[in-house]
C-alpha cells in the first residue's frame, strides 16, 4: 500500500433517535461513564490510525458543545443533514482540503460505542489493498423468512444474507462522488448501498456481534454488558 495513503474517520451524530424516545438524542444519552458518542469517538481516537474524526453534528444541537470531546485536536465537526447520508456527505466536505481521493475513510455510526481496535483493525487490514473497500458485516442465525401482510411467502436462503454494519471504508473520492450521486434517494441507508448503486461490489468482512447500534431503549443495558465484558 501507498505510505502516503491515510485513514480518516467520519461519524454522523446528527440523528434525533426517535426510537429510542428519550428525552434527548440516544448519542447523548448516559452509558456506564460516559455518554454514548463518547465511547464512539474515544475508541476512533485512541485506535491511533485516523489523521482526523469528523463528526457530523445537527445544528440544533445544543449538547455537543458540553463535551470535552468536541474541542479535542483530531476532531472536525460538520453540519448534520436530513438523512444519514446527507449527514456523512458533509462530513466529507468538511475535510476536502485536507483528504486525497485515495485516502481511506471509515464511516461509523455514533451510536455504536462498543466497537473494538480489533474490528477496526482487522477491516483496514483486510481491504487496505482492496479496489473498492468494504464494511463489517454479522451472519444472521434465525432462519429469514420474506412476508407480506402477516403471510410467509418463502424462506431466504440465509447463507447469502448479511447484516450491514459500521464502520463502512471506502476512498475518499469514490465515496464522496457515490453519495453525491445518490441524494435525496431515501433507499441508500448506508455507504455500501450508495456504491452498489454505482455498479460496484463492496466486501463484508466478518465483524464481532458486541458491535450493536443502540437504537431501542433496552439496547443501552446490552451495550453496558458488552462495554463490561470487553475490559476484562
Ligand atoms: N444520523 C445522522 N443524520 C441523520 C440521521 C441519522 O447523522 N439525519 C446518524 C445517527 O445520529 C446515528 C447513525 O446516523 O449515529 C445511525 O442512524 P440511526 O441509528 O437511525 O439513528 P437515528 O436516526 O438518530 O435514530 P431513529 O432512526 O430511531 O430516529
Ligand atoms: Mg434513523
Amino acid at each position: 500500500m501507498d505510505s502516503t495513503i491515510k485513514f480518516w474517520a467520519v461519524v454522523p451524530a446528527a440523528g434525533v433517535g426517535k426510537r429510542m424516545n428519550a428525552d434527548r438524542p440516544k448519542q447523548y444519552l448516559p452509558l456506564a461513564d460516559k455518554t454514548v458518542i463518547e465511547h464512539t469517538l474515544l475508541r476512533l481516537l485512541s485506535a491511533e490510525v485516523f489523521t482526523a474524526v469528523a463528526v457530523a453534528i445537527s445544528i440544533e444541537d445544543p449538547y455537543w458543545p458540553e463535551l470535552a470531546v468536541a474541542t479535542h485536536p483530531r476532531i472536525i465537526t460538520a453540519a448534520g443533514g436530513k438523512e444519514r447520508a446527507d449527514s456523512v456527505l458533509s462530513a466529507l466536505h468538511a475535510i476536502s482540503g485536507a483528504a486525497a481521493d485515495d485516502d481511506w475513510v471509515l464511516v461509523h455510526d455514533a451510536a455504536r460505542p462498543c466497537l473494538t481496535a480489533a474490528d477496526i483493525h482487522l477491516l483496514i487490514d483486510t481491504l487496505k489493498d482492496d479496489a473498492v473497500g468494504g464494511i463489517l458485516a454479522l451472519s444472521s442465525h434465525d432462519t429469514l423468512k420474506n412476508v407480506q401482510g402477516h403471510s410467509i411467502l418463502g424462506t431466504l436462503d440465509r447463507s447469502h444474507i448479511w447484516r450491514a454494519l459500521t464502520p463502512q471504508m471506502f476512498r475518499y473520492g469514490v465515496l464522496k462522488t457515490a453519495l453525491a450521486t445518490a441524494q435525496g434517494n431515501l433507499a441508500i441507508t448506508d455507504e455500501a448501498s450508495a456504491l452498489e448503486l454505482q455498479g460496484l461490489q463492496p466486501k463484508i468482512v466478518e465483524g464481532r456481534p458486541d458491535n450493536i447500534k443502540i437504537t431501542r431503549p433496552e439496547d443501552l443495558a446490552l451495550a453496558q454488558f458488552y462495554l463490561g465484558q470487553q475490559h476484562d
